[in-house]
């Protein structure tokens, strides 16, 4: 017969069985994927710096921003980028839905936002279109300093005009976010990859130099001279570069409209002051580019040295089906440029005031008094358990918090608060109706 309990603890014993708290099996851990990070407080004020400069500067050119879905069409991807780039043939995380269709989490921003642009016809108006946007992409690529799975861009790009002073007004403007985050160390390199006209020749050209040293090249060379051999010229085993440094040079081979695009370009950045190196081996890695390439690079961040990475893609919205639209645009790694910040303190809004009630009974006064400052746009703390005052001062000093607010039932009924400066220790009581205590705070700020 099973012994009959007190109805209390049958009361209890019931509550946690119902909670599950005690019939849980300790369970193994469950970790964060390869290749991505939790960016936590203390970290993320750098991430949004980034994102708040960013937004500033590029309302200042006149960007308004664009969402695009995380994952598309599978067929978005492969078509704009290339078939046979290393982001189709190996990286992008492909999956069928439940209704059979092959999407696939965006490794990139340019297409979607290309795509969005077509179906929701912001082409309409004349003139150029201006959009920012900033998020996650994902790339099955290795892990190592500055490469991510997931990893966060922002990027913008200007729709509906051919003209090469959107090139160098879109690399003055980057020049210009680089000096407004303080990093002062970047090359800005540029070349020309040739349209639609002028490339096949180029390619032919190449494609018969390449067969003549392809014993010399390495596995990727070899594979890449078949499906891709522009990115042949992107090659960094050091034993092949004595052979494609032989290589002839796309800005060598452009016909007259990109050679005029290009020299228009690199006027504009001349009269702007922008230095600039041409690397004529600045292919990149997806095919949509046609005219302008670019890329900002770092020394400081090792083999994943490059910042930024943009340029021109007059074919793009024709190739995804929509009309002919011109586009130049870039995209900037966060990781990269939260690895180049200067480092100094990047926590803007912090909190200035830490309540410090004494006692339970007064917690009903810090909890009315902390969401009148809250109102007042005071950024304040109030814990939830009550502690003692040492304990407070503790956690006042860990938070960074530069002044305590500390009352007691007693400093309540002389209505008055103690505001102490938690750098010098210093106290003075101030009346505590809200405009003295507002006062007070206004004239440390
Ligand atoms: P992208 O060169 O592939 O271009 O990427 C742009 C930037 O994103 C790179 O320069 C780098 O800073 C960062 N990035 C790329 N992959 C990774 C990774 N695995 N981990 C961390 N950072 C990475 C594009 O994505 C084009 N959509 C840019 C563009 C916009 N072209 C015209 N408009």
């Amino acid at each position: 017969m099973t012994r009959r309990r007190p109805l209390e603890l049958r009361a209890r014993l019931a509550a946690l069985e119902s909670s599950g708290v005690w019939l849980r099996p300790r369970q193994e851990m469950i970790h964060r994927i390869k290749g991505t990070q939790d960016l936590l407080p203390g970290q993320i004020e750098k991430w949004q710096f980034l994102e708040q400069k960013a937004r500033d500067l590029f309302a200042r050119y006149g960007y308004s921003e664009i969402r695009t879905p995380i994952f598309e069409e599978t067929e978005l991807f492969s078509r704009s980028i290339g078939t046979e780039t290393d982001i189709v043939q190996k990286e992008m995380y492909t999956f069928i839905d439940k209704g059979e269709k092959s999407l696939t989490l965006r490794p990139e921003g340019t297409a979607p936002v290309v795509r969005a642009c077509i179906e929701n016809n912001l082409f309409a108006g004349s003139g150029a279109t201006k959009l920012f946007y900033m998020g996650p992409m994902f790339r099955y690529e290795r892990p190592q300093k500055g490469r991510f799975r997931q990893f966060y861009q922002i990027g913008a790009e200007v729709l509906g005009s051919d003209s090469p002073d959107v090139d160098a007004e879109v690399i003055e403007m980057l020049v210009q976010f680089l000096q407004e985050v303080e990093i002062l160390s970047y090359q800005v390199q540029i070349n020309s990859i040739g349209c639609h006209q002028c490339r096949p020749q180029y390619l032919a050209a190449l494609r018969e130099k390449i067969a003549g040293i392809l014993p010399r090249l390495c596995g990727d060379c070899n594979r890449r001279a078949a499906t891709n051999p522009l990115r042949v010229l992107d090659c960094k085993v050091e034993e092949d570069q004595p052979y494609i440094n032989t290589l002839p040079s796309t800005v060598d081979s452009l016909c007259e409209v990109c050679r005029d695009h290009f020299l228009a370009v690199r006027k504009a950045l001349e009269k702007q002051e922008i230095r600039y190196q041409i690397n004529s081996r600045l292919v990149r890695g997806l095919d949509y580019y046609e005219k302008t390439t670019f890329e900002i690079t770092s020394d400081h961040l090792g083999a994943q040295n490059a910042l930024v990475g943009g340029g021109r893609y007059d074919g793009l919205s024709q190739c995804i089906g929509g009309p002919e639209v011109c586009g130049f645009g870039f995209a900037l790694g966060q990781e990269r440029f939260v690895l180049a910040l200067p480092e100094k303190d990047y926590s803007g809004g912090r909190l200035q005031i830490y309540l410090a009630p004494l006692g339970p009974e007064c917690s009903e006064y810090a909890v009315a008094l902390a969401a009148r400052l809250r109102r007042q746009g005071v950024p304040t703390f109030l814990e939830f358990e009550s502690r003692s005052l040492k304990a407070q001062l503790r956690q006042a000093d860990r938070l960074g918090i530069p002044f305590a607010l500390i009352f007691g039932l007693d400093e309540l009924q002389r209505k008055e608060i103690q505001c102490r400066n938690m750098r010098t220790g210093s106290q003075t009581a101030i009346s505590s109706d809200i405009e003295s205590l507002l006062g007070w705070i206004r004239t440390r700020e």
